[in-house]
């Protein structure tokens, strides 16, 4: 085990190729009592540089949709499967994977928000820990087992396969709007959770 501070991890070497590409550890970002905890897969090059989650053209994606549906960054925590930068901005593996879970495990246990919203197929297929077709199964909600705990995820497609595909942005947006409306219906609802609605 690393050493944790609260939701942050301080130090951690348990992958060794991550350990010797990374400039840091890359923390979630957001209240620690957030309705939504966004997951993505793992940091960048501009998150290694800055050590915060989605700063870079992903980041930029996520924060235009946010705003979109009147929603900002702050009212939100943002986190990854992985914190620190695979190589060659790779897929995080297997292993790295489960070797970065006991800390996301323990950010969504401790946030305890009423929807997670996996961002692309690598947090969609490790959270819920089924093959994903995530251009399919986006904005649907679904049940998953985290930390011993039934949470609500919520399956996006990644921020960065809007660049290239007008498709893909729609597809996303109508994701973010979901969100939205489930947070706005647990606001409204004075914290009660009308998730049951989804
Ligand atoms: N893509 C991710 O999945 N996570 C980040 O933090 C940035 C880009």
């Amino acid at each position: 085990m690393g050493t944790m501070e609260g939701l942050c991890v301080l130090e951690c070497e348990r992958c060794p190729a991550l350990v010797e590409g990374r400039s840091q550890i890359v923390n979630g970002d957001g209240p620690e009592d957030a309705d939504l905890l966004f997951v993505g897969e793992g940091p960048g090059a501009s998150e290694d540089k800055q050590g915060e989650p989605f700063v870079g053209r992903s980041g930029a994606v996520l924060d235009e949709a946010l705003r979109d549906v009147g929603l900002s960054r702050p009212d939100v925590r943002i986190t990854n499967c992985v914190r620190c930068r695979p190589p060659e901005n790779r897929d995080p593996t297997k292993e790295e994977l489960n070797n970065c879970r006991e800390y996301l495990e323990r950010e969504v246990d401790l946030v305890d928000p009423e929807l997670v919203i996996t961002l692309g197929k690598v947090p969609s297929e490790h959270l819920l820990d089924r093959s994903v077709a995530v251009t399919k199964e986006a904005g649907d909600v679904v049940d998953a087992r985290i930390a011993d705990a039934s949470r609500r995820v919520l399956i996006s497609v990644h921020p960065a396969a809007t660049l290239y595909d007008r498709s893909q942005a729609e597809t996303f947006e109508g994701a973010i709007r979901k969100a939205a409306e489930i947070a706005g219906a647990v606001e409204s609802d004075g914290g009660q959770s009308t998730l049951g609605d989804y």
